[in-house]
């Protein structure tokens, strides 16, 4: 088979990618080594930027998202049993939509088939070939039989465990990390949501985040130790450590329920530089993570997509290497603003065993200036709902 652009992982990276590209006439091909159900079946992000509305909409997938997606102006940040209201349409000017993962994802693939561009689902053993030459290759293996793509360039979108980054040999690399000593204990539950706009939870106890899906289902997450194990966590005991961490009228609103998911993700920061070597291209978690503190790994998987879209176009219309040769510092330079951000949102609002009482006293500080300040609210804000591109 050959292609002009093969792209590894069909998660939310890939997908768009592959109807971006196709909306230009340029020819791509999937790989992925799960089932599409197994992929519908993550359930992971939930919250847009408008930037990433827009791209989905210029991908035209936006029908969906413009009818079931709840915009939000704002988010509530609750700490000392208040909550403070971030107004983000006052401070910005803009919203952000909440609107699952799966669901884009789901938007994603059914554009894909109606177009009827090619997706390999269930591949094994993919190995990329002869990368730093004009001719690579993507070798792989379906239903136990070895097959070969020949393209002009491959874009490795398979998520921070893919194969892509790992292809790149070391010394080519620059790899930035941090593993934060806590993780995310999330479940969904078909309840509605605790408040109408999202609850950022900073406590003694931990963090907590009240999220949603729609106005019947909701997404929550409890800060939790990095060896705690699901088991540890039935329904009853989550929903009663959610109540403890809120304030006394989210707790007195709180309608509980059975869990549909229950799962526990660790949260990490994370870069490898440059996000390019030869003709492989990375963008989204195969090329940076960051704690989910912020809403903003989807949406960097999302401009990062954009931006080599339009690299490779120019080089399809044009034959010119500009765009691609300045994917990678294009890419980075919006990257490290969320890298930043997340952390920062992270260091704020989670409890850090190693912190010092005076660290906690700043904490606490920092918490106070940014309820009473409107300076501190409209870095907050401009960053959450996304900078430009
Ligand atoms: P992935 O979604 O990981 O997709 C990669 C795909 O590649 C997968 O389907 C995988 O099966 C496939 N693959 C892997 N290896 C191979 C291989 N060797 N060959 C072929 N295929 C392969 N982000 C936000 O913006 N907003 C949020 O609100 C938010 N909340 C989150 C909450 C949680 C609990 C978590 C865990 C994440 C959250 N994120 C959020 C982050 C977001 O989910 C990810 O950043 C996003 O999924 C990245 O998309 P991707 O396509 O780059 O990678
Ligand atoms: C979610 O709804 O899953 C979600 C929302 C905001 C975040 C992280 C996750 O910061």
């Amino acid at each position: 088979m050959r292609t002009q652009v093969a792209i590894i992982g069909a998660g939310p990276a890939g997908l768009l990618l592959g109807q971006l590209l196709h909306s230009s006439g340029i020819a791509n091909v999937i790989l992925e080594q799960r089932s599409g159900e197994y992929v519908l079946s993550r359930i992971r992000a939930g919250l847009i930027e408008a930037g990433t509305v827009d791209i989905l909409d210029r991908a035209g997938v936006g029908m969906r998202l413009h009818r079931e997606g709840l915009v939000h102006d704002g988010i509530e940040i609750s700490f000392g049993s208040h909550r403070h209201r971030i107004d983000f349409r006052k401070l910005t000017g803009k919203s952000v939509t909440i609107y699952g993962q799966t669901e884009i994802t789901r938007d994603l693939m059914e554009a894909r088939a109606a177009a009827g561009a090619p997706t390999v689902y269930e591949v094994e053993g993919v190995s990329l070939q002869e990368i730093a030459g004009d001719r690579p290759r993507v070798l792989y293996r379906k239903d136990g039989v070895t097959a070969e793509i020949g393209c002009d360039f491959i874009a490795g979108c398979d998520g921070f465990h893919g194969v892509s980054r790992q292809t790149i040999p070391e010394a080519s690399l620059r790899i930035y990390e941090r593993v934060y000593p806590f993780g995310w204990l999330g479940i969904l539950s078909e309840t509605p949501p605790v408040s109408p706009e999202l609850i950022y939870v900073s406590h003694e106890r931990g963090f907590a985040l009240c999220s949603m899906r729609s106005l019947s289902r909701s997404r929550l997450y409890l800060q939790c130790g990095l060896d705690d194990n699901i088991e540890n966590w039935p329904d009853e005991r989550f929903w009663k450590e959610l109540k403890l961490r809120l304030d006394p009228e989210a707790a007195a609103g709180i309608v509980t329920g059975p869990s549909i998911e229950k799962s526990i993700a660790p949260l990490r920061s994370f870069v490898a530089e440059p996000m390019r070597f030869g003709r492989l291209f990375l963008a989204g978690d195969a090329a940076h993570i960051v704690p989910p503190t912020g809403a903003k790994g989807l949406n960097l998987a999302a401009s990062d997509v954009y931006y080599l879209w339009q690299a490779l176009a120019q080089f399809c219309e044009t034959g010119s290497t500009a765009g691609l040769d300045g994917y990678s510092d294009r890419a980075l330079a919006r990257v490290w603003q969320a890298e930043r951000f997340s952390w920062w949102m992270t260091s704020l609002l989670h409890l850090f065993p190693e912190r010092s009482p005076f660290e906690q006293r700043l904490q606490r500080a920092e918490l106070d200036f940014l309820a009473r300040s409107t300076a501190a609210q409209i870095a907050l804000a401009e960053n959450y709902v996304g900078l430009p591109y």
